[in-house]
This record gives structure tokens, C-alpha cells and sequence, in this order.
């Protein structure tokens, strides 16, 4: 698919050199700057179009390129990075729409105190002489200072890390007033010298997109600072199938992803940290949620089992480790502890978010829906829970559209009808922001919007005749123009494409199925109550959602809430309260996995609910 670009001005992109010798990527990372990799380097998403001016041994265009390049692209030396190959100096212009930003929306910060009754306790020791002497049946250091402790607080100590035996070794240590980090299943993970009551834990939400951190006070149970970032691993690819390839793929796969995750974490500590005024020595214990290849690299375990079938995690727990272990730049012996996970795509990160909503203890049935690259739908009471997962694919991220982008300025976000009729929209950012492309939440209202406006038909066709529909003489049928050339930050107009669309239907269709077979399962026609969460569907309008055939109308007509960052918040209730550990693994023992792809009729249920929904069916929705 090609898509027409064709005259971006130089000053809505950036101009680099590449030395000799060097390579694009080490250029752009000369320059501080990164390209967009929607889909891994595969050449598939086209979005990392950059112009090379002035190269002398370019390698040939690739099959890729003549397919997402148009003449005009070609002759003014338009090339893909992740495709072209230069030996010589170059002088690159890379468009603002191929630049991958840092910028984040989706996982902000939230308000939370929660009654505190945390893993790890600190423990203080005044100054004591070891007894000249001793008399009992086993007679140590740790023995003594283990005995000190539990009479003076009542808790058996367990000295067993090699860091605090080493720490107790030295010559008066066992002696000096200290602090002790305790930690009920792990032991002493922690020794400072004299009185440091502050206590303080760091939830982490590993998405495949977005990287979280919550730093909570565990005396108060107060949620002190938070930070978010992009997932440094999606350089090697937006979904979790292309981070499992990569690790198949590439020798050093499985320890680059995980350098990079780790990377990702480190930074959010110190942006945490500081924000706080706080030094690392505060903290006394991490808790980590994600989906399961998210956990399983972080944890170093290779996620090949994950992306075949029957898609299985390593183990549905992975022990505690270390902060050491993992590399995070704490006490090297501060505890880490992962949610549990149920199968292959339902994970920590959705066992936090049915934790926080309090699904598992409703008297009525609710669902849950978690939307990103992957879907994760569960639906449930207190006495059952269900669950299943659907690829919905990058597309509802923004990802591999003809003119999609992340959530980020200069993202439409927003698409609606204007009161005069004409189709208008919103830019993520500042006032001003000019748009660059569009993201998930805004491909979801511009199909919903041309499909209330008349301009989409139910089976996904564009009207030849709707303002804006214009034939796509780069790519098959036609498209609808929603920004011109001239309004648009990188040059190129932005329009969504018959391919987009028909993308978007795969993506809805398995959304609406998955939510289908969880309601035959359960044996219900509607619910009493939705929750839309994740970076995504807690971002989207679901008026829009239902418009689409995204949603089922059953599901929305008792009530939506959107949640942003509910497995965030379950992260932070498992690291302020260990009760709720201890109810996540009963939530994980209690949810029955549904898998859909073995079941005789999803093929045809697939392809009805990939069609547009009749909209007189919806009117009780649309008027409300
Ligand atoms: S086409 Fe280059 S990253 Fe997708």
C-alpha cells in the first residue's frame, strides 16, 4: 500500500548526517533520535519512510519498498530505513511522522491510599555488645542478632543472603544500631546502619507498549510518585508475537529484550526517585505486572512456547527474584515479586486489573475487556470467571495503519461530526499541536462517524459519493481524506484506506467474537456492568466502539466505565497489602481460560462479526 506523501516540507522533519562507516540506526542514535518500527523492520507497515539525500552506495530497493513507495517517493530519493543499507556519508531527512517519540498517553499517574500491611517491615537494632558469654546449642552471630529481634519484636528472622552475611561479617557489624529490611517469605534483604523508618515499594506495569511505575509509601500506603515510558522494546516490533520472534530469531534476542526492559525500568526508578527526593536505599521491595512475554523476559525465560499453539507460559509463577538478578539499580537484594499469570495472553497485568475492579466479588455478572495489541476479555461473578484472548493486532494502537501513529502529539485521537455537517477532529498535545497521523481511539471514531454519517456501508465500503471519499489511485478502492496535505505536520494528507479499514474489521470482529463465547460460556445475554481498560480501552469512545460492531450493544446498555491503569493499581494493592497477593492467586485459580480457536463455529462467527452493525438496531444507544 502506498500512500501519498509526496510533498512534506523539510522543516516538519529532521536533517542528519551518517559518517562513514556508520550505520542508520547508529546514526540516528548519534543524533539522539529514534525511528519508528511499527512492525519489527519486516517491511510491512511502511512507516519508516525517510528521504536520503546525497548517497552514493545505497543498496537496490527492496520488493518491500516498490510496494510502499510511489514514483514521486522514489525519484526524490524517499527510501525505507528499515530496508535500505548505506556504505558511504549520507545526508537523511527524516519526516516527523517517521520519528518514534517518547511521548506517552495512556498510563498516568492515579491517587490511591491503601490500608498498608506490606510483604517487607523495617526493623531497628540499637547498639549492642555481643555477650562475652555464650551458651546454648547452636551458637552464631545471626543466631544472637536473630535472637535479639525476636524479642524485642516477636518476628523470627532469616538471615540466609550471601549480601547480609557478608554485610554481618564485617568486624563490629553484628554490634552497631541498624536497620533491618525484612521480608516475610524472603528474609533480611536490606541492612542500613542506624534508624531509616521510611519504607517504600515500586509497582511496575510492564505493557508491550507502555512501561509504568507507581513508587508507594508502604507505612501509609500512599502512591508518592509515579512515571511512564515508552517500552524500549519496540524498536524490534510493536506486538508481543514480534518481540517472541525476535527472540527466536536473533542469537542475543531474548538478553537485548531484556536489556532494553530493564533499561526502560531503571529509568522510571530514577524519574520516581527524584521526584520523590528519595535515594534508592528506600526502597525495600518491587512487584511486577505484565502480560506473560512481558514477565517471561524481564524474568530472562525464552517465550518461544508462548507464540505457538497451545500458546503456553513457562509456569503460571514465577518465583521471586532479586533486584541483582534482574539488574534494577536498588539494593541488589531487594525482593521482586511477579504476579501470577493464567495462560499463554492472560497475565499478571490482567489479574491486576480484575483485583482492582473488584469483578471477582460481584453478586451480578460483569466484563472486563483489556484492549491493546492483544485483547483480554473476562467475564464473571463471585462464583465463576471467565476469560479469554483475542489478537486484535496493532491496529487499534495506531499501529500499522497507512497513517496510524501511538497516542502521542500530533495523534487524532478524536474524530466527530462538526455541527455543520463536516467531519472534524482532535490532536493529541498542545493547543496547536498539528496532526501527524492518527492513533487507535481516533480510527475508531472516524469508521464510527462515516458510518453514522453515510459514508461506510456495512460491509466496509467507502461512498464513492460522501465529501472526503476520494479514489486511492496508491492503493486498492477508495479512501476517505480526513486531513489534507497542507494541514498535515509531515506534508502527506491523512486518510483512512480501504486496507485500513478492512484491518480495523479483523481487529473488531475478534474482539465482538471473543466477548460472544465468553457470554455462551457463562450462559448470559447481556451484562450488568462494563469495564474498558489498558492504554487503549479505557481511551476510546465506546458509543463509537458499539457503532463499529467493536462492542456488542448488550454488553454497553447497563453502564460502561472506563478505567485507565487498573492492572497498575493491581500491582500497587499486591505491593501495599499482601492480602491481595493472596486473593490475586485465588483470582488466577478461580478463572477457567476459554480458547475459541478450537471451536467448530468461530470461523463463521468470525467472519458475520467482522460486518458493520445495522444501525437502527442501536438508536436506544445513539440517542441517549
Ligand atoms: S516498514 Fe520499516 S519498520 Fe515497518
Amino acid at each position: 500500500m502506498k500512500d501519498n506523501r509526496n510533498n512534506p516540507s523539510d522543516a516538519d522533519g529532521v536533517r542528519i548526517d551518517i559518517q562513514a562507516g556508520e550505520t542508520l540506526p547508529q546514526a540516528t542514535a548519534r543524533h539522539g533520535l529514534s525511528i519508528r518500527k511499527d512492525c519489527g523492520d519486516k517491511g510491512v507497515c511502511g512507516q519508516c519512510r525517510i528521504r536520503v539525500d546525497d548517497a552514493r552506495d545505497a543498496t537496490p530497493l527492496t520488493d518491500a519498498e516498490q510496494q510502499h513507495l510511489d514514483s514521486g517517493e522514489i525519484e526524490r530519493g524517499f527510501r525505507l530505513a528499515c530496508q535500505v543499507r548505506l556504505s558511504s556519508p549520507a545526508r537523511l531527512w527524516i519526516p516527523s511522522a517517521a520519528l518514534d517519540t517518547a511521548d506517552v498517553h495512556g498510563k498516568e499517574s492515579f491517587a490511591c491510599q491503601l490500608e498498608a500491611d506490606p510483604m517487607v517491615a523495617r526493623l531497628f537494632l540499637e547498639r549492642s555488645a555481643v555477650p562475652l558469654v555464650m551458651e546454648g546449642k547452636t551458637l552464631s552471630l545471626t543466631g544472637w542478632l536473630a535472637e535479639r529481634v525476636r524479642e524485642e519484636t516477636g518476628v523470627h528472622l532469616r538471615l540466609r543472603h550471601h549480601r547480609i552475611l557478608s554485610a554481618l561479617s564485617a568486624p563490629e557489624a553484628a554490634s552497631q544500631a541498624m536497620t533491618l529490611v525484612n521480608h516475610a517469605q524472603q528474609g533480611v534483604t536490606a541492612i542500613w546502619p542506624g534508624r531509616r523508618p521510611a519504607s517504600y515499594g515500586l509497582a511496575f506495569d510492564i505493557g508491550t507498549t507502555t512501561l509504568a511505575a507507581y513508587l508507594c509509601d508502604l507505612v501509609t500506603g500512599e502512591v508518592r510518585a509515579s512515571a511512564s515510558a515508552v517500552n524500549p522494546q519496540r524498536t524490534v516490533g510493536e506486538d508481543v508475537i514480534s518481540r517472541i520472534a525476535h527472540c527466536s530469531q536473533e542469537t542475543e534476542g531474548l538478553d537485548q529484550l531484556r536489556g532494553l526492559v530493564v533499561e526502560g525500568m531503571n529509568g522510571l526508578i530514577r524519574n520516581c526517585l527524584a521526584s520523590a527526593g528519595l535515594k534508592a536505599d528506600a526502597v525495600d521491595e518491587v512487584v511486577v505486572v505484565g502480560n506473560p512475554t512481558m514477565e517471561q523476559i524481564l524474568a530472562g525465560f525464552h517465550p518461544h512456547a508462548i507464540g505457538v499453539a497451545p500458546y503456553l507460559p513457562l509456569t503460571s509463577h514465577i518465583p521471586d527474584l532479586t533486584a541483582e538478578e534482574l539488574g534494577l539499580d536498588l539494593y541488589p537484594a531487594t525482593a521482586v515479586y511477579f504476579f501470577p499469570v493464567v495462560s499463554g495472553f492472560i497475565g499478571g497485568d490482567t489479574l491486576g486489573a480484575v483485583l482492582a475492579d473488584g469483578l471477582f466479588h460481584g453478586e451480578k455478572t460483569a466484563l472486563l475487556v483489556d484492549i491493546g495489541t492483544n485483547g483480554e476479555i473476562v467475564m464473571g461473578n463471585k462464583d465463576a470467571l471467565w476469560a479469554t484472548s483475542c489478537a486484535t493486532g496493532p491496529a487499534l494502537e495506531g499501529a500499522q495503519l497507512s497513517c496510524g501513529m501511538r497516542a502521542a502529539a500530533g495523534a487524532i485521537d478524536r474524530v466527530f461530526r462538526e455541527p455543520g455537517g463536516t467531519i472534524g477532529y482532535h490532536v493529541l498535545g498542545k493547543n496547536g499541536t498539528r496532526p501527524k497521523g492518527i492513533c487507535g481511539s481516533g480510527i475508531v471514531d472516524a469508521l464510527a462517524t462515516l458510518r453514522q454519517a453515510g459514508g461506510l456501508d456495512p460491509s466496509g465500503r467507502l461512498n464513492p459519493d460522501f465529501p472526503g471519499v476520494e479514489t486511492d489511485d496508491n492503493g486498492v478502492g477508495h479512501k476517505f481524506v480526513l486531513v489534507r496535505a497542507s494541514e498535515n505536520a509531515s506534508g502527506g494528507e491523512i486518510a483512512v484506506t480501504l486496507k485500513d479499514i478492512r484491518q480495523f474489521q479483523l481487529a473488531k470482529a475478534a474482539l465482538a467474537v471473543g466477548i460472544a463465547f465468553l457470554m455462551d460460556r457463562v450462559g448470559v445475554d447481556g451484562v450488568s456492568r462494563t469495564v474498558l481498560t489498558g492504554a487503549f480501552g479505557a481511551r476510546f469512545n465506546w458509543r463509537s466502539a458499539v457503532v463499529t460492531g467493536m462492542l456488542p450493544a448488550v454488553v454497553v446498555r447497563n453502564g460502561v466505565a472506563p478505567k485507565l491503569n487498573l492492572a497498575g493499581v493491581g500491582a500497587v494493592m499486591g505491593l501495599v497489602n499482601r492480602c491481595h497477593r493472596d486473593r490475586a492467586l485465588e483470582i488466577q485459580d478461580q478463572i477457567r481460560f476459554v480458547e475459541m480457536a478450537g471451536d467448530p463455529s468461530f470461523i463463521e462467527r468470525f467472519t458475520a462479526a467482522t460486518a458493520f452493525p445495522d444501525l437502527n438496531t442501536l438508536t436506544d444507544l445513539l440517542d441517549a
